[in-house]
């Protein structure tokens, strides 16, 4: 298929918007009413100034706010919601000649209905007076924001935000939509630092080149890309970027995303600079990563996949000899934790980790990782319209490795782990879309577009 124009992607989905927000409404609607509210007011926040200064870190939307009304820069409006009557927008457009203030989209006038405010004070006094006749009125933000002189009757509770936020996990065509938009223009950044590594490029020189070709600044990116050549790699969230290249080049690995609408991308490639045997443990994880994708559909456990995942973990250890024992045998003595540390996954949409990973049920009830895997941050089963990440790793982490006791050290073969030491570790990562009986990925899509 044809590299996607750039001009069709940034196309805003009209239809799919306008029945997404449609099926928002329903579901406040429904939880208003189960919770016992008439009434909610989103803020879309704030971006506090910095200790002692006139500026503050980039501008992030309350998520709640960012899912009714995807308005770029949208800081300080608020959306107003009373089943039955249409959404109210307070949009704050402040009479500001040091910024560009934001604009309103006109899919967004015909949204809904619209009221614009020059100043927070008259922004604040107009939905006191909505709020005033509206019944109980929950509050669903920061809480520090400027509700402190409205009255509400509850701030951000229990019973409203945890079916929304278990309803989240679910994506609808617009938000599929967004997301693959994400993934094509993530897609193209991570090609374009592939290349710039290939040409002896340092990590900031990568990086710029990454944020160049998927078309975005630093401060929108979905979380701060993580740009680690050699040693690097095995820092999970490794968060500087090296301005010169390194004297011996072995590895990248590079976790950055891309944001569509709000929506984000979150996509990890590793490349080693020689056909080496690292890169044959780059592909052999690949092909473990893709196998445990082609088994996901609705009803089968996120848990259990992530296990499956270690028990492939120390099948690939064992066969690229960094153990001495079988596969099965690192995987049940858990040598496989100290390789692979992080959790399988999480959900994605309108946060890099989504709500929700942990909820068993729209009422609030949690389930929690199994002890063994405290940092997996997704629990559910998985169902049709869930998008979440798929990124397995293998790392050499020094600090964990130094940590595996007794008998458990014996059936390491140090000399091999040492000897990739110098190329930090191995992630892949991709963004997965369970389909009604299967699974879109996201990301290979993208990537294939661009083959
Ligand atoms: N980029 C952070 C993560 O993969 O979860
Ligand atoms: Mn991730
Ligand atoms: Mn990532």
């Amino acid at each position: 298929m044809a590299r996607m124009d750039d001009r069709q992607a940034l196309e805003f989905p009209r239809a799919a918007y306008a029945r997404h927000v449609a099926a928002v409404a329903a579901t406040w609607e429904a939880t208003l009413q189960g919770a016992g509210f008439d009434a909610v007011a989103v803020p879309a926040g704030t971006s506090p100034w910095y200790f002692q200064d006139d500026q503050g870190p980039p501008f992030r939307p309350n998520p709640n706010f960012a899912q009714w009304a995807p308005i770029a820069g949208a800081e300080g409006s608020v959306l107003f919601f009373r089943p039955g009557e249409t959404p109210r927008l307070l949009f704050h457009q402040p009479a500001d000649y040091w910024h560009l203030p934001p604009a309103l989209p006109d899919w967004a006038e015909e949204t809904f209905a619209v009221e614009r405010h020059a100043s927070a004070e008259a922004l604040t006094a107009a939905l006191a007076k909505h709020t005033a006749g509206a019944g109980r009125v929950a509050y669903v933000g920061p809480p520090a924001e400027g509700a402190s002189n409205l009255s509400f009757a509850a701030t951000n509770p229990e019973a409203l935000l945890n079916p929304i936020h278990y309803a989240r996990a679910i994506k609808d065509d617009f938000e599929l939509a967004a997301l693959r938009v994400a993934a094509a223009f993530g897609a193209r950044g991570h090609l374009a630092a592939r290349d710039a590594f290939m040409a002896g490029a340092s990590e900031l020189e990568i990086h710029l080149a990454f944020l160049a070709a998927s078309r975005q600044t630093d401060a929108a990116q979905p979380y701060p890309g993580i740009v680690g050549q050699n040693e690097h790699a095995g820092v999970l969230h490794y968060q500087r970027y090296d301005a010169a290249p390194p004297p011996r080049r072995h590895s990248l690995l590079i976790d950055a995303g891309r944001q569509h609408l709000g929506y984000a991308a979150d996509i990890t490639r590793t490349y080693s600079a020689a056909a080496d045997e690292f890169a044959e443990l780059i592909a052999a994880l690949d092909a473990a990563q893709q196998a445990l994708i082609a088994d996901i559909r609705p009803g089968v456990s996120y848990v259990d996949l992530h296990e499956k995942m270690h028990r492939s973990v120390g099948e690939l250890l064992a066969r690229f000899g960094f153990v001495s024992c079988s596969g099965a045998a690192a995987f049940e003595s858990g040598i496989t934790d100290a390789f692979f540390p992080h959790g399988l996954g999480h959900l994605i949409g309108l946060q890099t980790h989504d709500v929700g990973g942990w909820m068993a049920g729209a009422d609030g009830r949690l389930a929690p990782p199994p002890e063994r895997y405290p940092a997996l941050r997704f629990t559910r089963f998985l169902e049709a319209g869930q998008v979440f990440t798929v990124e397995p790793g293998i790392y050499f982490i020094p600090l964990l490795l130094d940590a595996l006791r007794g008998d458990l050290r014996g059936d390491v073969n140090w000399a091999k782990v040492e000897a990739c030491l110098p190329c930090g570790g191995v992630r892949v990562e991709d963004n997965v879309a369970v389909t009604a009986d299967g699974v879109e990925n996201l990301t290979r899509d993208a990537f294939a577009r661009l083959a």
